[in-house]
């Protein structure tokens, strides 16, 4: 990976501040944890149940991948993490929302997420339900709220995620998951359903930076949505492959649980060779696209982390 070094007024040894994206992880989740812990009412206020609910969706050890992506492709395009923390927070709400109701029996019908009991068996479903209902447009508030953006770009990035959250999106991918339980698809198909359940919401992550950065050189653009795209499908096929080769107790989820509800996955209906090779070719071009861009270690560490984790 690229180092990125400080100029500093003497000559003396040049002292790397950026180029171990790894070190910086703790200090990203702090914020976006931070941010969170800002805006999600506390447990006291009533309905106490309720905000109880809701901490209890965030606060439980996720990877926070999607705002990694959205500081990592800040890094690239020179914004201040300030700016950052927000869509960081929204997008991880509305990914919060959507991994609660995913669980429910309605759907996915499972008890273990991050580790722990799921939502719906710590509290009961109807409190899922509410406790996702209120993340959804407290992700939107979030975004509506940013300080130092213009009004402009604010609607846009409110509409750039409220895009990848709804029909057309994540929730269009779900619909379409649900629907492709015990059916055998294309891998057309397969993977249009992996760019919306999955893809959509860490596209939204890459493509937020673009609103916040003005103006963005030519070409810079493109590079990221390109690596958004490619490593959102990557994302997914990597979690497929990690249902049925990993370990319940390091995936924090029950292991195997596509294969009881009959989902069609990329290892179901292709193979683990086929799957694993996919992986590989997709990263191979989401880091293709970085070329493109300046500062992309941070980028170029969590597209080999999406890929590699859990091996
Ligand atoms: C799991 O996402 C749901 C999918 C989209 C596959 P993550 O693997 O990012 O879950 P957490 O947030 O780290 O728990
Ligand atoms: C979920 O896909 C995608 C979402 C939008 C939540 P999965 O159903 O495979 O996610 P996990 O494996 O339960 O985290
Ligand atoms: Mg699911
Ligand atoms: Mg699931
Ligand atoms: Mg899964």
């Amino acid at each position: 990976p690229e180092n990125v070094y400080a100029t500093g007024p003497t000559d003396g040894p040049r002292v790397p501040v950026a180029n171990n994206f790894e070190q910086r992880i703790p200090h990203y989740t702090r914020r976006v944890e931070a941010k969170l812990d800002d805006v999600l009412p506390g447990s006291e206020i009533q309905p106490s149940r309720l905000h109880e609910a809701m901490r209890y969706a965030i606060f439980n050890g996720g990877k926070r991948v999607r705002p990694l992506l959205v500081y990592s492709a800040g890094e690239c395009l020179g914004i201040s993490e300030s700016l950052l923390d927000s869509p960081a927070a929204a997008i991880e709400l509305i990914h919060a929302f959507s991994l609660v109701h995913d669980d429910l029996p309605a759907m996915d019908d499972d008890d273990l997420r991050r580790g722990m009991p799921t939502l719906h068996r710590r509290f009961d479903e109807a409190t899922a339900i509410l406790a996702a209902d209120a993340m959804q447009p407290l992700a939107f508030a979030v975004l509506a709220d940013i300080d130092g953006v213009a009004g402009d770009a604010r609607a846009r990035l409110v509409k750039l995620v409220a895009e990848a959250c709804g029909s057309m999106g994540m929730t269009g991918g779900q619909s379409m998951d649900l629907g492709a339980e015990g059916r055998s698809l294309d891998a057309a198909e397969l993977e249009h359903m992996f760019a919306l359940k999955t893809g959509a919401l860490i596209h939204a992550s890459v493509m937020s930076t673009c609103v916040l950065a003005d103006p963005i050189p030519d070409g810079h653009t493109a590079a990221l949505d390109g690596f958004g795209r490619t490593i959102g499908l990557a994302f997914q096929v990597r979690d497929d492959l990690l249902d049925v080769e990993g370990k319940t107790e390091d995936i924090g989820k029950p292991a195997g649980s596509d294969e009881r509800m009959e989902k069609a996955t990329y290892p179901s209906l292709f193979g683990i060779e086929a799957s694993r090779r996919r992986c590989e070719e997709l990263l191979g071009e989401s880091l293709g696209y970085l070329e493109a861009l300046p500062n992309a270690a941070a980028l170029n560490w969590l597209a080999r982390f999406i890929v590699d984790r859990g091996k």
